[in-house]
C-alpha cells in the first residue's frame, strides 16, 4: 500500500516519509476516536477534545503560535510557521475537525469511532471528511520541519469545528482577523479525486440553501378511523407538495429558481465532457439502479454545474415498529438546494415558501424555515497557484490532474475569497465512494500518504510559481 517513493523528493525526506507512515496512521486513528459530532449538543465536550488534540499535534509538528479560539459554537484551531523569509509566499491551510452524525449505526461494519483498517482502507467517521485530509497537511509540515528544519513557504493553519453545521463562528472570526490570516493562497483538502490514480483540481463548488417545510393540519393527532376521509392528512398533503417541487424532466419546479443561474458556456461543456466520470461510474459508486437528473445535462454537469433540490428527510405520524391508525397533526420535511454561481442563497427559502403556499390546499397550513445558506464558489483557473497545484499532483501521482466542478459545499470558501481576496486551491485526496456522511466512511490509505507528499510538493512548487 506504499505509494512508490518519488524520486523528485529529497532522499532524507523520502526515507522519513517511508518510516513515518505507521506513526502517522496511529496518530490519525487517535484523533478519529474522538466523536466530534458538531450538530449534536451531547458531543460538545468531544468536539472541544478534538480541537485540543489537534492543537497539541500542531505544536508537536513544529507549528508556532498555536491557539484554540473560542466561538459561540465550537472552537477554531490556529497555528502558523512564518519563518520562510523575505518574499516567500504564505499558504493558509483550511480544514475542519468536526464530523457528521453516524446514524444509522446498525449499517456500520465496524464502530464509527473505533478506526479499523481493512485492506487499503481506513474506516471511521471523519476518516475522509475531513480529519484524514487535514491531518495529511499537518504531517507534511512535520516531515519537512523534521528533516530540514524549515519550510519553503510560510504556513497558517485555520481549522474549524463547525463546517458540517454552517461555519458560523469562523464566518464571524475570519473577516475580523484579516491581517492575522493574510495569505497568498488558501489550500482546502476537503474534497475528493476521481480515482486512486487520477487527481482532480476543483475550480467550483455549489452553494447551499437548507430548510424545513412544515405542514400543519388538525390541532392534534386524530384516530384515522374516526376522522380519516374527513380531515386532510398532513402526511398526504406534504407528499403532494414535495412531489410538486420537480417537474417530469427533473427540473426544479419552483418559479424563479433558475432565473439567475449562469448558463454553461459551450467551451466549459466541452471541458467538462473530458472528465472521465459518467453514468457507469455513478451507478457503480452509488448502487442506484439507474441514473436520474435534469434532462439535457451530463452527470458531471448535473453534479457540479446545475442547481438541485433534495428532500433530505420527511416524517410525520407513527414510524416505529408495529402500526398505529393515526392522522398526525403535522408532517415535516428537511430540504436542501445546491446552488450555482449567481443564485442568491438567501432568496431561495422565500421562493420555495411562496410557491408551496400558492399550491397548497386550504385544508393545511404550510411554512418554510431556513436553517442555513451559502453561495456557490468559483475559482479562476488562470492564477499561477493553480499551475503549482497541478505540478504538485503530477509529481506525486505521475498523472496530470483533471479540472472539474463539484457538487458539495464548503461555505467558508467564499468568505475566504471575499475577506482575504485570495484564490482557493481545492485539492482533495478522498474518493467518490468514501461514504461521506453515510455509514462506513473510509479513507483510502495510499491516498492519505500521497496527500502528505502532495502537501509537501505544493509548498515546493509554490515558490517557483
Ligand atoms: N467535504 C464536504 C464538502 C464536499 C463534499 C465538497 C463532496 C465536494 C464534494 C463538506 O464537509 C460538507 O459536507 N459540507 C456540507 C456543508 C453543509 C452542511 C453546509 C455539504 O456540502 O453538505
Ligand atoms: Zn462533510
Amino acid at each position: 500500500m506504499n505509494p512508490s517513493p518519488n524520486p523528485a523528493f529529497d532522499p532524507d525526506l523520502d526515507s522519513f516519509l517511508q518510516s513515518a507512515q505507521r506513526g502517522q496512521l496511529e496518530e490519525l486513528c487517535d484523533w478519529l476516536r474522538i466523536p466530534s459530532i458538531s450538530t449534536l449538543p451531547q458531543h460538545k465536550e468531544d468536539v472541544e477534545r478534538a480541537a485540543d488534540w489537534l492543537a497539541q499535534k500542531m505544536k508537536s509538528a513544529g507549528l508556532q503560535n498555536v491557539e484554540t479560539v473560542p466561538t459561540d459554537g465550537h472552537p477554531i484551531v490556529y497555528g502558523d510557521w512564518l519563518n520562510a523569509g523575505e518574499g516567500a509566499p504564505t499558504v493558509l491551510i483550511y480544514g475542519h475537525y468536526d464530523v457528521q452524525p453516524v446514524d444509522p449505526l446498525e449499517l456500520w461494519s465496524s464502530p464509527p469511532f473505533e478506526p479499523s483498517v481493512r485492506g487499503d482502507d481506513l474506516f471511521a467517521r471523519g476518516a475522509s471528511d475531513d480529519k484524514g485530509q487535514l491531518f495529511a497537511h499537518v504531517a507534511a509540515v512535520e516531515a519537512v520541519l523534521a528533516t530540514s528544519g524549515a519550510l519553503p513557504v510560510n504556513v497558517k493553519f485555520l481549522v474549524e469545528g463547525e463546517e458540517e453545521v454552517g461555519s458560523q463562528g469562523l464566518a464571524e472570526y475570519l473577516p475580523s482577523e484579516t491581517e492575522k490570516l493574510a495569505a497568498d493562497v488558501c489550500l482546502i483538502s476537503d474534497t475528493h479525486i476521481l480515482s486512486p490514480e487520477l487527481p482532480l483540481i476543483i475550480y467550483g463548488l455549489r452553494g447551499i440553501w437548507a430548510g424545513e417545510i412544515s405542514v400543519r393540519g388538525p390541532a392534534h393527532d386524530l384516530h384515522s378511523g374516526m376522522f380519516g376521509g374527513a380531515v386532510h392528512n398532513p402526511n398526504q398533503a406534504l407528499s403532494t407538495l414535495l412531489a410538486a417541487l420537480h417537474d417530469r424532466s427533473g427540473r426544479v419546479a419552483v418559479p424563479g429558481f433558475y432565473d439567475d443561474v449562469q448558463a454553461l458556456t459551450p467551451s466549459e461543456r466541452t471541458a467538462l465532457a473530458q472528465v472521465p466520470y459518467g453514468d457507469a461510474e455513478l451507478l457503480q459508486e452509488t448502487g442506484a439502479p439507474a441514473a436520474w437528473g435534469e434532462e439535457g445535462y451530463t452527470v458531471t454537469e448535473r453534479i457540479g454545474a446545475r442547481p438541485t433540490l433534495e428532500i433530505n428527510g420527511m416524517w410525520g405520524g407513527f414510524i416505529d415498529e408495529g402500526f398505529k391508525t393515526v392522522i398526525p397533526a403535522e408532517a415535516r420535511a428537511k430540504v436542501s438546494c445546491r446552488l450555482v454561481p449567481d443564485q442568491d442563497s438567501s432568496a431561495i427559502g422565500a421562493m420555495i415558501e411562496r410557491y408551496l403556499q400558492q399550491i397548497a390546499p386550504q385544508t393545511v397550513d404550510v411554512s418554510v424555515d431556513t436553517l442555513q445558506h451559502a453561495p456557490a464558489t468559483v475559482v479562476p483557473l488562470d492564477v499561477s497557484e493553480m499551475q503549482a497545484a497541478a505540478r504538485a499532483y503530477h509529481r506525486v501521482f505521475g498523472a496530470e490532474p483533471v479540472f472539474s466542478r463539484e457538487g458539495g459545499s464548503i461555505p467558508i470558501a467564499t468568505v475566504v475569497q471575499e475577506s482575504l481576496g485570495i484564490p482557493i486551491l481545492f485539492m482533495g485526496f478522498g474518493l467518490p465512494d468514501d461514504n461521506l456522511h453515510a455509514p462506513n466512511e473510509k479513507l483510502h490509505l495510499p491516498n492519505f500518504y500521497r496527500g502528505i507528499r502532495v502537501g509537501i510538493a505544493l509548498m515546493e512548487e509554490l515558490i517557483s510559481s
